[in-house]
């Protein structure tokens, strides 16, 4: 019998997007991060459900529509400052709860979860801060 992903364990898509949509609801309400994102949040929330499925060892369906998730480059335009991690952390810890994850699983998405949120915050580097173009292919 072949090893279930972390994706299948918690529940495939449906979980993810679930999580996906929580977490976004959550923005939605939340001033200092919601002003970061674009007005429409549809393509915003499509994109970080891709990036989860492959990120869990589902299908790579982010990088066959987007490349290189290079997500740290990615988020070069938006000032992240140590307090935007800490609430995105927040927001998206209390999406996860809301699904049946055992405990060991849930620890190990954390565990990744928070190293690379705090690998996002850019706010006093020089980076690039143009924006991307909304479906930018990175290699
Ligand atoms: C640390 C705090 C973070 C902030 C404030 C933040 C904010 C943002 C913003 C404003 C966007 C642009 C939305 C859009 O293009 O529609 C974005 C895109 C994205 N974020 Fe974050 N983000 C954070 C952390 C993370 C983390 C930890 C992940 C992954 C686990 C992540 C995954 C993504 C993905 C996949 C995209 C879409 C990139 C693209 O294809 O353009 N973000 N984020």
């Amino acid at each position: 019998m072949s090893e279930q992903s972390l994706f299948e364990r918690i529940g495939g898509r449906e979980a993810v997007e679930a999580v996906v949509g929580s977490f976004y609801e959550a923005v939605a309400g939340e001033m200092s991060l919601r002003v970061l994102y674009p007005e429409d949040l549809t393509p915003s929330r499509e994109k970080l459900e891709y990036f989860f499925e492959q990120w869990l060892g589902g299908e790579p369906r982010y990088s066959e529509r987007y490349g290189h998730p290079r997500l740290r480059r990615r988020h070069f335009p938006f000032v992240i400052a140590e307090h935007h991690a800490q609430l995105w952390l927040k927001h998206m810890r209390s999406a996860l709860e809301l699904q049946q994850i055992e405990r060991e699983d849930f620890d190990s998405i954390w565990g990744r979860l928070e190293s690379l949120a705090n690998h996002m915050v850019n706010a006093h580097e020089e980076v690039p801060r143009e924006p991307l173009p909304e479906d930018a292919w990175l290699t």
